[in-house]
């Protein structure tokens, strides 16, 4: 017994001694500063994963504008100086942009991988993304969305009694029960034979969203979903929803989802099951970040007078010239996208809203060794690493945004009213000043069909609504970090609010 134990010790001793020999990484000449960490194959990981935010403004004291972490076993090169951002994406072609994309969405969604040199299949999927989301077919989903906002919001099937009270209730189930149930029937269309238990679907579909979503990090971080029972099952019950069997049913599916299954169909040799997970990551991608970003906007708006009077005048004017008014009868109210664009405020809002809760983590795989040319130096970049930006960094950079806690509705409006774009960092104008987004070839396919969707929420909101916070004092909830990297943080306590229709 004692021998086994002894071989066994030995066995631990050579490992760790050939992970210390042979598993660190020595810095080479001309590579960026390096941190490996202390714990073997996680490097850096937990103090990045803890609070990225501190761990990189850390390495950014120490290091300057340009250093490498270990995390996972992978070695990241962060860029952390907006003014490189732009130099950084000039040497695109030793990039592999969609690798980390597409290895996280098979391993989160759990189908085959979508990268077409891995053979299963052949589609484009990001012309598709930008085929269907953007150009003309923006218009139709635009319109589609306004429409399915107001049959959620004013749902003709509730007395006018009950409609004519106070009714209180937590924002950010508001806005996500809003956002998912329009967003869902704007890209997936509307079951027409089942019109009955459309609600009690769909009701169905919000909780296997809520349940899913909630181990999306961990999930991210590599641990398997089997560990996750409850998760799992409401991952299979919403891919169940959207097998191309279910989504034939359905009626007004949108340009995105008709091709996708038509391309799926004719491109792949991926299963039933499988089509139907590449969906599934569609709506997540469409919804995880559009809900907690809508709950800032309306948040934020709420509680500062000034950005709700300068919010309400503008709805009201846009509401004028457009010559429609608020009914509760069936007619429902449409802009168009010129009118939608024409909001500067609401824009603003926004923007300002996203600045202070996104914290998206942009990553791509390298290629081939090059060197890095940037604003900071030149760096050896060793083949199969990662560059990575952090732009929240810039987001609270006092530098360029003066008090950067603090909303301000009208940062991102010049002094005549019009959108500003005039930020700087080192006295130099920034090119890039707010990438809730992403950048690069990998930038959201759907940012333009985001904000829409969000400002439409917002003039429904100012327009129907009288809109009252049930503590006007309330303190603004923290961010959520655990999901820190994925996005825009949701908030780590629900607020409760108050809504009455007004017109009736
Ligand atoms: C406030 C709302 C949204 C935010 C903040 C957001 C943010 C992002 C970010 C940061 C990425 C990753 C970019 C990268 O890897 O560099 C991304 C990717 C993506 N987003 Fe969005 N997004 C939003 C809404 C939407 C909507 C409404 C859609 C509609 C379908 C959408 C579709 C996608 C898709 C398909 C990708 C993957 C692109 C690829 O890998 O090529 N997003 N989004």
């Amino acid at each position: 017994m004692v021998t086994v134990s002894l071989i066994w010790g030995i066995v631990v001793v050579v490992c760790c001694c050939l992970w210390l020999i042979l598993g660190i990484r020595t810095r080479r000449k001309g590579e960026p500063p390096l941190e490996n960490g202390l714990i073997p194959y996680l490097g850096c990981a937990l103090q990045f994963g803890a609070n990225p935010l501190k761990f990189l403004r850390a390495n950014q004291r120490k290091h300057g504008h340009v250093f490498t972490c270990k995390l996972m076993g992978k070695y990241v090169h962060f860029i952390t100086n907006p003014l490189s951002y732009h130099k950084v994406l000039c040497h695109g072609k030793h990039f592999d942009w969609r690798k980390f994309n597409f290895t996280t969405s098979a391993k989160v969604f759990g189908h085959r991988s979508i990268d077409p040199n891995d053979g299963h299949t052949s589609e484009n999927i990001n012309k598709t993304f930008i085929k269907t989301l953007q150009g003309d077919a923006l218009d139709a989903l635009t319109e589609a969305m306004m429409e399915n906002l107001q049959l959620v919001m004013r749902p003709s099937a509730l007395p006018k009694t009950k409609m004519a009270a106070w009714e209180t209730e937590g924002m950010y189930s508001f806005c996500y029960r809003v956002m998912f149930e329009a967003g869902y029937l704007t890209f997936f269309g509307k079951d027409l034979t089942r019109q009955d238990s459309q609600r009690a679907l769909m009701l169905r579909n919000l909780d296997n969203f809520k349940q899913f979503d909630k181990i999306f990090p961990a999930l991210v971080a590599g641990l398997p979903i089997h560990m996750f029972k409850a998760a799992h099952y409401a991952r299979e019950k919403l891919a169940e929803g959207l097998r191309h069997e279910n989504l034939r049913r359905r009626n007004c599916l949108s340009d995105l989802v008709s091709l996708r299954m038509l391309l799926n169909d004719q491109l792949s040799t991926f299963d039933d099951l499988e089509k139907a997970k590449t969906h599934l990551a569609v709506l997540w991608a469409s919804r995880a970040n559009t809900i907690p970003a809508t709950f800032w906007s309306l948040f934020q708006m709420i509680r500062s007078p000034e950005a709700m009077k300068a919010a309400t005048e503008e709805v009201n004017k846009t509401l004028e010239d457009a010559g429609q008014k608020i009914s509760f009868e069936d007619n429902f109210i449409r802009l168009n996208q010129r009118q939608l664009n024409d909001m500067p405020i609401l824009d603003s809002i926004i923007k300002e809203s996203l600045r202070l809760s996104s914290a998206s983590l942009t990553i791509w795989a390298v290629k081939k060794d090059f060197t890095l040319d940037i604003e900071d130096g030149s760096f050896n970049i060793r083949k199969d690493d990662f560059i990575a930006f952090y732009p929240q960094l810039m987001h609270l950079d006092p530098e360029i945004y003066p008090d950067p806690l603090t909303f301000k509705y009208d940062r991102y409006l010049d002094e005549n009213g019009k959108a500003k774009n005039t930020f700087y960092s080192n006295g130099v104008k920034l090119k890039y000043y707010i990438m809730p987004f992403g950048s690069g070839a990998t930038i959201c396919p759907g940012r333009l069909f985001a904000v829409h969707e969000m400002k439409q929420f917002l003039f429904l909101m100012l327009s129907c609504f009288e809109l009252e916070l049930v503590d006007s004092h309330v303190k603004c909830p923290p961010l959520d970090q655990s999901r820190a990297g994925l996005g825009v943080l949701p908030p780590l306590n629900d607020i409760e609010f108050k809504y009455k229709f007004k017109y009736l």
